[in-house]
């Protein structure tokens, strides 16, 4: 049975990291002392629910999180330290501290410590998050009890929804564009004009005209995606800013 700490002090122990090539130790103090921290722990480095999900939109969220209160968002796994720099690289997951629990001390000491043997993976982290407040838990969100790696709860907008409620969040865009197309150009600029971070995807490089047609159903460039939703090349792009605008 994982119990909830929530109003313990988080675990005092030693983390070792590598900093520019070097070994540099961190103390729990280093990591949650006078700060407000969320921390979110999962079962390893390189996993497909970890790495497509759990890191990607904590990372994403991290400028609302930011915004709300919280000082540092870390992410801790069983891992040493130079996959989880390796980790943070491939993700680009820049706005998240990784911390290696290498000898699973910390997890340990949360009682979050499950054996994954059935994987290979020996001793592990159990899924769940905390927002620790100058190194008291003030809540956590545990994974459900059963069998596998259930992902309903430690997730990023469940936290950020119990922080902040009313917070807003990025949008999750998308530009489908072509090297040296004007209006891809015209849609970045306002874009960027807009503060609004997006991701370009670029014809050969990223997709194909087929894929292009088949996610679309266009033969035109850019095409711009916005949380789900297919909004269409640059002018419905502006129509949906005036629309914005007026709503
Ligand atoms: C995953 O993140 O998908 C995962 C984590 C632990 C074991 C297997 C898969």
């Amino acid at each position: 049975m994982l119990k909830n700490k929530e109003g313990q002090r988080v675990p005092d122990v030693k983390f070792r990291t590598r900093q520019e090539h070097r070994w540099l130790d961190l103390s729990s103090s280093d990591i949650f002392a006078g700060k407000t921290v969320v921390a979110f722990c999962l079962p390893g480095a390189f996993t497909p629910t970890c790495s497509s999900s759990h890191v990607p939109r904590y990372n994403q969220l991290a400028p609302a999180f930011f915004a709300n209160g919280v000082d540092e968002i870390v992410c801790i796994s069983v891992n040493d330290a130079f996959v989880m720099n390796e980790w943070k690289d491939n993700q680009r997951a820049d706005n998240i501290t990784f911390i290696p629990d290498g000898n699973a001390e910390f997890t340990a000491g949360m009682g979050m410590l499950v054996g994954k043997d059935d994987l290979g993976f020996g001793k592990r982290s159990w899924r769940y998050s905390m927002l620790v407040k100058d190194g008291v838990i003030e809540k956590m969100f545990i994974e459900p009890e059963v069998e596998g790696d259930p992902y309903e709860t430690s997730d990023a907008d469940t936290m950020l929804k119990y922080i902040a409620p009313d917070a807003d969040k990025p949008l999750s865009v998308s530009i489908l564009s072509r090297r040296g197309c004007p209006h891809c150009a015209r849609v970045k600029q306002l874009m960027a004009d807009s503060g609004i971070e997006y991701e370009e995807l670029i014809l050969h490089r990223d997709y194909s005209d087929r894929s292009l047609r088949a996610i679309s159903g266009a033969s035109t460039f850019p095409q711009i995606f916005i949380d789900g939703r297919h909004i269409g090349g640059a002018d419905a792009l502006e129509a949906w800013f005036v629309s914005k605008v007026a709503a």
